[in-house]
């Protein structure tokens, strides 16, 4: 597995996508306007994401020793991921994740992701080669904590580039962040991590300096509706969101963080690598289902939609 640019660490699933106009309630039933079956979880979503944007990726996440597992699996090598490190966990059902969204873009999840399809610290152990191998790792903190923490210690101590996704949690917080050079959370994961959710720019460029002082050197803060803030030792940004409308923003938090990695390795400056995850982000909001659609032409179309701001 010699020289990958990034691993990234996180759930593999199996996601059902189903498009109605409206959720029906109890009792009722609607007809599906578009369904896609994709191979999904934040782990692989981020994965495929890199893939298409030109980056050697692997994956380490746990499927079950399913057909759908086989699936899944056979679906990350034909996206050109490398899923050596991932478990296939025996006895156990693969994650299936049932993304229902109705017009108006709100989705509900229905998750059935067994207890087993999550990563061990002996998981993470057992891919410690992997983990050194690649300049990145990119790790997805829905994960347990003891297994997250396993993984960024790995790749600090190869002095990887190590970048989360989410909220760390205790009993590692702490020790998370200060192993992390960045850190991408949503809104809901901001608040979690400073007691306030973010509303507007200047709040969300604060949360970032709060948390530049507990160990990552590049924070991204999310902005609900209105952007994204990116804060470092010597520099800040917010960028807009782009003007696209969103069917489902499901998945384009892992291809922003998936842009963000890539554009930090390829030591760009960071108001572009700041642009260029919002771009991904954007790229992704407009179709049905977190499975990333990524191009390059993809990318200049949404650089044109974000506005100055
Ligand atoms: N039109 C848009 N243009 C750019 N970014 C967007 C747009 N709509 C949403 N986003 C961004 O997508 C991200 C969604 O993140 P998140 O909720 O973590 O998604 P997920 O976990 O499903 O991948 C946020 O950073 C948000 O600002
Ligand atoms: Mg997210």
């Amino acid at each position: 597995m010699a020289g990958l640019d990034v691993l990234t660490v996180g759930q593999v699933a199996r996601d059902l996508v189903l498009l109605v106009d409206e959720v029906p309630a109890a009792g009722g039933s609607a007809p599906v306007r578009r369904r896609r079956e994709l191979l999904g979880g934040k782990g692989a979503n981020q994965a495929v994401a890199l893939a298409q944007l030109g980056a050697r990726v692997g994956l380490l996440g746990v499927v079950g020793d399913d057909e759908v597992g086989e699936r899944l699996l056979a679906r990350a090598r034909a996206d050109g991921v490398d899923v050596g490190p991932v478990v296939r966990r025996a006895g156990t059902r693969s994650g299936l994740i049932v993304d229902l969204v109705d017009r108006a873009a709100r989705w509900r999840y229905l998750e059935d992701l067994p207890e087993a399809t999550l990563l061990t610290p002996e998981d993470v152990a057992a891919a410690a080669d992997a983990l050194r191998s690649a300049r990145a790792v990119l790790v997805q903190l829905q994960q347990p904590p003891a297994a997250a923490l396993a993984a960024a210690r790995v790749a600090r101590s190869a002095d990887r580039l190590v970048v989360l996704d989410g909220a760390p949690e205790d009993p590692a917080a702490d020790e998370l962040l200060a192993l992390a050079d960045v850190l991408r959370a949503d809104a809901h994961e901001v608040e979690l991590l400073t007691g306030d959710e973010p509303t507007d720019p200047e709040s969300g460029l604060a949360a970032g300096r709060k948390l530049l002082r507990r160990g990552p050197s590049l924070l991204a803060v999310e902005v609900s509706g209105v952007g994204n803030a990116f804060v470092w030792p010597d520099g800040e940004v917010f960028v807009p969101l782009s003007e696209t409308p969103t069917v489902d923003d499901t998945g384009a938090g892992d291809a922003f963080v998936a842009a963000l990695t890539l554009g930090l390795l390829r030591d760009e400056p960071r108001d572009r690598v700041a642009r260029f995850a919002v771009a991904a982000a954007g790229a992704t909001v407009g179709h049905p289902g977190g499975r990333p659609a990524l191009s390059t032409e993809a990318i200049r179309a949404q650089l044109d939609r974000i506005p100055d701001r």
